[in-house]
């Protein structure tokens, strides 16, 4: 049998942090006291102008196949979540394939699903392994969301963050990952979209990120405490092996209700959304090698990685790593 492991991981982040009071510094009406409270958020980064997501992608693709011990040529498949690919097209996981150099026998392709891109990306990647058509996978989500924020609307532009996070996922007889859920239900889509789109050489509609925070909060919050207990179900393994949990980083309350619904402490919750805010496609993998680098997870553990986003979207994955 042909299983899918976590071979490396990877990340970037751009330029210095921006704290809370550095956006009041630049105008935003809002405080520090305000968003802490109610997100978490304490910094993000923001990419300088021109730095695309390809360029912070292929940092931490550059990183995720140098901790698999690999060679950018051993990867035959590229997925790039993003929701602010460089281009209308080519896909971003094209320019990517570029940079490291790769040119044959390797597919390359892009995911949408906003913030639970990489979890789809995953899922995708994942099943190309355990068909046995691709070997090792470059599973990657990257954003430059500041692109996209109206930092007219307080109430999104303090939210989000720019980065990338990137893994190479490949062919192995030990189980890696062992469960995978996704779901999606397109009829919330008004509550949180960039509602324009490009014609005629001209933007069409809104080209700005808009959301019905509270809306959200509510759906993600319940739809996140099914998709971890359904993909823990589906393993069949017990609630109580599971050694850590990396959420897509939106919102901390959010991060604190899906941990205590898995009876999971916080000292075994990933948390980065205090340093990064919410990076959409790249927040599970970015926080995923963190604490791969900085040594709490490691090899023989097992986590679970959860996402939510725009559509909406949510799924989740129960790995062994
Ligand atoms: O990645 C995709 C998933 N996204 C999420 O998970 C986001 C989910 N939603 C949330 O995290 C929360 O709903 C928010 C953090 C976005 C908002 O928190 P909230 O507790 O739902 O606040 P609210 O939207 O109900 O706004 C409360 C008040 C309003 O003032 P009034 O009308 O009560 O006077 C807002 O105008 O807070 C005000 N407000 C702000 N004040 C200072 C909104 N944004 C800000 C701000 N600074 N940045």
């Amino acid at each position: 049998m042909i299983f899918a492991r976590i071979a490396g991981t990877g990340s970037h982040l751009p330029g210095e942090p921006v704290t809370n009071d550095d956006l009041v510094r630049r105008g935003i009406d809002t405080s520090d006291e305000w968003i802490t409270t109610r997100t978490g958020i304490r910094a993000r980064h923001f990419a300088a102008p021109g730095v695309t997501s390809s360029e912070l992608a292929l940092i931490a693709a550059q990183q995720a196949i140098e901790a698999a011990g690999c060679a950018a040529a051993d990867i035959d498949l590229i997925i790039v979540a993003t929701s602010t690919p460089d281009f209308i097209f080519p896909s971003t996981a094209t320019l990517v394939q570029a940079g490291l150099g790769i040119r044959n026998n390797c597919a390359a392709f892009d995911v949408q699903a906003v913030c639970c891109g990489f979890v789809y990306a995953l899922a995708t990647a994942e099943k190309f392994i355990r068909s046995g058509s691709n070997q090792r996978a470059l599973v990657i989500g990257a954003e430059v969301f500041s692109r996209i924020l109206d930092w007219a609307d307080r109430s999104t532009c303090v939210l989000f963050g720019d980065g990338a996070g990137a893994m190479v996922l490949e062919a192995s007889d030990k189980p890696g990952v062992r469960a995978m859920a996704l779901h999606a239900d397109g009829n919330h889509h008004p509550d949180l979209c960039v509602p324009g789109n490009v014609a005629g050489g001209q933007v069409t509609g809104d080209p700005f990120l808009r959301m019905n925070g509270q809306a959200v909060f509510k759906f993600a919050v319940k739809a996140l405490d099914e998709v971890a207990q359904e993909v823990v179900g589906l393993a069949g393994v017990p609630q109580e092996s599971i050694d850590w949990l990396i959420p897509h980083q939106a919102n901390i309350r959010i991060i604190q209700s899906s941990a205590r619904r898995l009876g999971l402490p916080m000292e075994k919750v990933v948390t980065t959304v205090d340093i990064h805010g919410n990076t959409s496609a790249a927040s599970i993998p970015l926080a995923l090698d963190c604490a791969i680098r900085d040594g709490r997870i490691r090899p023989g553990q097992r986590i679970v990685l959860e996402g939510i986003g725009g559509g909406f979207a949510w799924g989740a994955a129960l790995i062994d790593f």
